[in-house]
């Protein structure tokens, strides 16, 4: 008795945990989706006696998977993944795809980009024909956050986005910390025409530790809806 949007999710997770085989070194995303994931796995270590690593994406995942019986290890004992599952905020037809709204894009990328493949695990709200209407996420480095905001605001100027203006994304009363110990400006683009280009100028500018734009990394989306049907692109 799961409510219509955890069953979509969960679903969609259960589909995607399919994907992995015994042996493997698997990507743990990060958000509630990939909750329901790393959940599923564990199932499967737990019957099935799979024997896999998992590394994950932010303390959160790391603490669940652990709960769950994954062997957790970090991704410089891993070194390269043959797959990462994880969740996404936006994606699109191409697959690229907004991430971060949980914070943990930093650690998302760098375990996604290590994998040889990235599945996204998703309901079908997530899909857009362009990507922008959620907010952008961009981790920059405590020191002289202000001012690498305003670098950013300013290099929007010459982009073709419809938004201009950031916030500082924050945790109560003070800035949100990342697992890196960064903080994350949000930007409010509305609509992105060139996310491969934006993404290269944002993360040229000092400051800026990386954003959460994910071009060509991911090669398939496992969409699940709320009457339980999971549907595949890639
Ligand atoms: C975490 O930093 C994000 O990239 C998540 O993958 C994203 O926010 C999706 O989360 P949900 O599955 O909770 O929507």
């Amino acid at each position: 008795n799961l409510s219509p949007i955890d069953t979509a999710k969960f679903v969609a997770a259960k589909k995607a945990v399919d994907f992995v085989e015994d042996k493997m070194r698997v990507g743990l995303g990060t958000g509630s989706t990939a909750a329901w994931m790393v959940r599923a796995l564990g199932e499967r270590v737990r019957e099935e006696g799979l024997s896999i690593v998992g590394v994950p994406t932010s303390t959160r995942t790391a603490e669940l998977a652990a709960q769950v019986g994954i062997k957790v290890v970090s991704l410089d004992e891993a070194r390269w993944l043959d797959l990462t599952i994880d969740g996404a905020d936006e994606f699109d037809d191409d697959l690229n795809l907004i991430k971060g709204g949980g914070g943990a894009l930093l650690q998302e990328k760098i375990v996604a980009t290590a994998s040889d493949t990235m599945v996204v695990i998703t309901d079908p709200s997530k899909h857009v024909e362009h990507l922008g209407a959620f907010p952008l996420p961009v981790e920059v480095v405590p020191f002289g956050w202000q001012t690498t905001k305003a670098l950013i605001e300013e290099s929007l100027d010459s982009m073709d986005v419809l938004g201009r203006s950031g916030t500082l994304r924050m945790n109560g009363e003070a800035p949100f910390v990342t697992d890196e110990g960064n903080h994350i400006v949000d930007l409010h683009l509305q609509r992105i025409e060139d996310a491969r280009k934006l993404s290269l100028v944002l993360n040229q500018i000092p400051g800026v530790v990386e954003n959460g734009l994910f071009i060509d990394i991911c090669d398939r989306v496992v969409i699940g809806h709320q009457d339980g049907r999971v549907e595949v692109i890639d």
